[in-house]
């Protein structure tokens, strides 16, 4: 599967977050290429603006765990469409290091980035799912949820979404609401951590690849199309489920474990 459309998911409408760059921006153009209409938000107005300037797309710059902010772009992005369909929690990311450097409030931040705003996110889309007769929430987790890394902050809060899929698919499944885990490994994305090190650490990198059997690592586009087949009614048979995109990677970063 590449870039192109093919999910029959014209005239879905979905909300995004984090999808002015890297991955999210990914799935926005997938799914604008697929037909939808498509709400994403990002702090960055500047990269928001730029989005909006290559593609249709409804944008707002907010920072995703304020909740009364983001539970506004919900509704804005409901009422723009006249409903919504889908939901993505793409936004993500982690904050501080080691567990001996990292702080509380590295932890609190991680936490609220990734599963806080996925709940809240899920909570404020959940009725206009239901007045649709059901729909499709996808978590953008990571292989770190579950395979051992160094920043146990960000492995933990992605096991948290892991588990808010299996949980939520129980708990809005008889509302007809499917919900789904994706669990990207180390994507290549031009000018983030991994496009960097190939090119300023190229002996680095070679050691990392050595944890893909392929020697190669994920395009974004890889997950992306994933994202929309769980989106889409080719994919009504799965909830609660969580599927890796990493082409069987093992350790998840260069520093093992
Ligand atoms: N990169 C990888 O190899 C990898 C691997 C596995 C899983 N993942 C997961 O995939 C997702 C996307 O990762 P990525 O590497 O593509 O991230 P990224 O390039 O850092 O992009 C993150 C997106 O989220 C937005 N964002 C970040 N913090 C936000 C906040 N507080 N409020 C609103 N928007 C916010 C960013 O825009 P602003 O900065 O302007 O807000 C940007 O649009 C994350 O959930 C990440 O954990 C990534």
């Amino acid at each position: 599967m590449g870039d192109t459309g093919g999910f029959g998911l014209a005239g879905r409408r979905i909300v995004v977050t984090g999808g002015s760059r890297g991955l999210g921006e990914r799935i926005v153009r997938r799914l604008v290429l697929e037909g939808c209409s498509v709400a994403t938000c990002a702090r960055d107005e500047e990269h928001l603006r730029r989005l909006a300037d290559s593609l249709e797309v409804f944008t707002r710059p907010l920072d995703v765990t304020t909740p009364e902010l983001l539970e506004e772009f919900v509704a804005e992005a409901a009422s723009e469409f006249g409903g919504l369909d889908g939901v993505v929690a793409c936004a993500g990311g982690s904050r501080g290091r080691a567990l001996d450097t990292a702080t509380p409030q590295d932890w609190t931040t991680t936490w609220e980035l990734n599963a806080g705003h996925t709940a809240r996110l899920v909570a404020a889309a959940a009725p206009h799912l239901r007045a649709v007769g059901g729909g499709s929430v996808v978590i953008v987790s990571s292989i770190s949820g579950w395979k051992p890394g160094p920043q146990a902050q960000y492995g933990a809060a992605k096991a948290a979404q892991i588990h808010l899929a299996t949980s939520l698919a129980r708990e809005l499944g008889a509302d007809g609401i499917r919900v789904n885990a994706v669990s990207p490994g180390s994507m290549l994305i031009p000018g983030k951590r991994w496009d960097r090190m190939r090119l300023e650490e190229p002996d680095r990198f070679a050691t990392f690849t050595q944890e893909f059997p392929g020697r190669r690592l994920v395009d974004p586009a890889e997950v992306a199309a994933v994202v929309a087949f769980l989106l889409s009614d080719a994919a009504s048979g799965i909830s609660g489920a969580n599927i890796p995109v990493d082409r069987a990677q093992n350790a998840p970063t260069p520093d093992g474990y």
